[in-house]
């Protein structure tokens, strides 16, 4: 993979062979922001909710670590929405149908199963933002919400090269990081609220949350400014959806 990029946003880019986890080696280094690490297998890729994130050669494994300066932490999670709007795009770019389940489900086809995954853990100085898109075929298991595993070769991705995905990612994640850090991480204004709310399919659907200590049904009305989820629920209370596994219940 040639994925220099010497007057890029980058401070480095690494590609390596293989290792446990890209998101675990960032967070044990600790490196300059916006440093990126790339692995072209993972043998014990991390997913959300204490799951593995199946990494085998062909998919896509990166992990950039960021130093949001400017931007204070409780808007840090909108790197998380960032990466779904970047991953859209990429995907759309290989003539896939793609879309999101919020929070950052990348859902392909006409079947919306789950192509790409984000999983981002925070140090005292930053992001890790890691992210898994499958360009093969994969082996995994459902995902929370019984969400089947697809990847670009099954939705008919007219091209494939992982370096040019490579590519395309880290450019959309910089088209949108670098106008969000500007504007002090404030989405509403720098745009990127809209943009994420355009690809959201969530927004409008009948869906169940699955909370931690139950689940319950409603109608997905909007995202607030911190890229929280307000469903309204059976009695019409409009309930904040901070975290949890949102389910939607037709597609
Ligand atoms: C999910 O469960 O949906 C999130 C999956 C995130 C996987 C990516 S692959 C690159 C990075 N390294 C990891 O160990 N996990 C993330």
């Amino acid at each position: 993979m040639d994925l220099e990029q010497p007057n890029g946003p980058y401070a480095a880019i690494t590609v390596v062979d293989s290792t446990t986890s890209t998101n675990a080696d960032l967070e044990r280094m600790r490196p300059p922001d916006r440093t990126v690490l790339i692995a072209r297998q993972q043998t014990a890729g991390e997913g959300r909710r204490a799951r593995s994130w199946t990494s085998p050669p062909g998919g896509l494994y990166v992990s950039i670590y960021y130093v949001p300066t400017g931007v204070p932490a409780h808007r840090w999670p909108w790197l998380t929405l960032l990466a779904g709007v970047a991953l859209v795009n990429v995907a759309r770019s290989t003539g896939v149908e793609a879309v999101l389940k919020w929070p950052n489900d990348l859902l392909l086809g006409p079947g919306r199963k789950k192509g790409a995954g984000v999983l981002a853990t925070t140090t005292e100085q930053g992001v890790v933002l890691g992210i898994g898109l499958n360009v093969q075929p994969v082996q995994a298991e459902l995902a929370p919400g019984g969400l089947a595993p697809t990847s670009l070769v099954e939705e008919g991705a007219d091209e494939l090269d992982l370096t040019e995905l490579a590519n395309r990612l880290l450019l959309e994640l910089d088209k949108w990081e670098a106008p969000w850090r500007a504007a002090g991480g404030d989405a509403v204004a720098s745009g990127l609220h809209e943009e994420y709310r355009e690809r959201c399919e969530t927004l409008g659907q009948e869906v169940r949350v699955d909370l931690i200590d139950g689940s319950f049904e409603g109608t997905a009305r909007y995202l607030e400014a911190d890229g929280t989820l307000v469903v309204r629920d059976a009695d019409g209370r409009d309930r904040p959806v901070p975290a949890g596994d949102v389910v939607h219940l037709r597609t």
